[in-house]
């Protein structure tokens, strides 16, 4: 499916919830500039997630903390020059919310502020719910994020699926709960049990987006060049590839080489 230019109505976080309460599906997927934003608003996803996992994609780092909040702007304002339709939320980077409310809010307010984006996202439950308040005081949406949390990978030692323990289940569906009451517009849950996950989704009115969280919740995320088959070295089960945009990349890449040294770029057409 296209969106054609003008034919389009932005997505706001009341559409989310209004898509949620009719049993619509949320499409979500990543971007992390101009270019891939373009195509992937144009194509029709709900919403662009601006996600820290620019840090390994676009930056090369084994994880997420690295990824400073200049440089998450950066990837945000090139993002939403492109964008037509689609809601974009941009995540709250390591370091940037967690020490501090007041500076949750000063960093949120730098990104809604520098960027454009339209929506925050962090990660955690109770243990950043000053945060997430002081956020949602000046009028800022937030989309919680629970589960697997990259950010505290140094914490869980493995990118592996949580929540399969009934004491972390409890929590996170208390965490998910309190995350509604407070006005959180939805939240991200990553790479738990899909039973968890659809009890979690049927608990709250907020929509519930799932990343490895089965199909029982409200919509689906994916990393855009996961899905495209860009990378190739994650391969998680959740994973669907879309594409293989690593081998068509290479393949054409490798043909203009042996273009230009066999002297077959450019034609007698190609040049002025
Ligand atoms: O940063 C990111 O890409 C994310 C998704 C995996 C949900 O948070």
């Amino acid at each position: 499916m296209s969106v054609a230019k003008n034919d389009y109505k932005r997505i706001t976080v009341k559409t989310l919830v209004d898509m949620k309460s009719r049993g619509e599906k949320i499409s979500m997927l990543t971007a992390y500039d101009y270019t891939m934003a373009k195509i992937v608003d144009g194509a029709g996803v709900d919403v662009i997630l601006v996600g820290d996992s620019a840090s390994n994609v676009m930056a090369g780092h084994e994880t997420t903390l690295p990824i400073t909040l200049d440089q998450m702007i950066y990837h945000a304002a090139g993002v939403v020059r492109a964008i037509n339709r689609s809601l974009v939320v941009v995540d709250l980077p390591f370091g940037s919310y967690q020490s501090d409310p007041k500076e949750a809010l000063r960093s949120a307010i730098r990104i809604m502020k520098e960027s454009g984006g339209h929506a925050v996202k962090l990660e955690g439950g109770k243990e950043v719910k000053e945060s997430i308040k002081r956020i949602l005081n000046a009028g800022i949406p937030v989309m919680g994020h629970l589960g697997l949390t990259p950010q505290s990978i140094y914490k869980f030692g493995t990118y592996t699926v949580r929540a399969k323990e009934e004491e972390e289940a409890e929590k996170l569906k208390e965490d998910a709960i309190l995350l509604e009451k407070m006005g959180c517009f939805a939240i991200v849950l990553e790479k738990i049990p899909a039973k968890l996950a659809k009890e979690v989704a049927q608990s709250v009115s907020i929509p519930i987006i799932g990343i490895g969280a089965g199909n029982g919740v409200d919509g689906q995320v994916l990393v855009l060049h996961d899905m495209l088959g860009m990378t190739y070295e994650f391969q998680p089960r959740f994973l669907r590839r879309y594409m293989n945009l690593y081998e068509e990349m290479t393949t054409s890449i490798g043909q203009y080489v042996k273009d230009v040294k066999e002297v077959n770029f450019p034609s007698e057409e190609e040049q002025y």
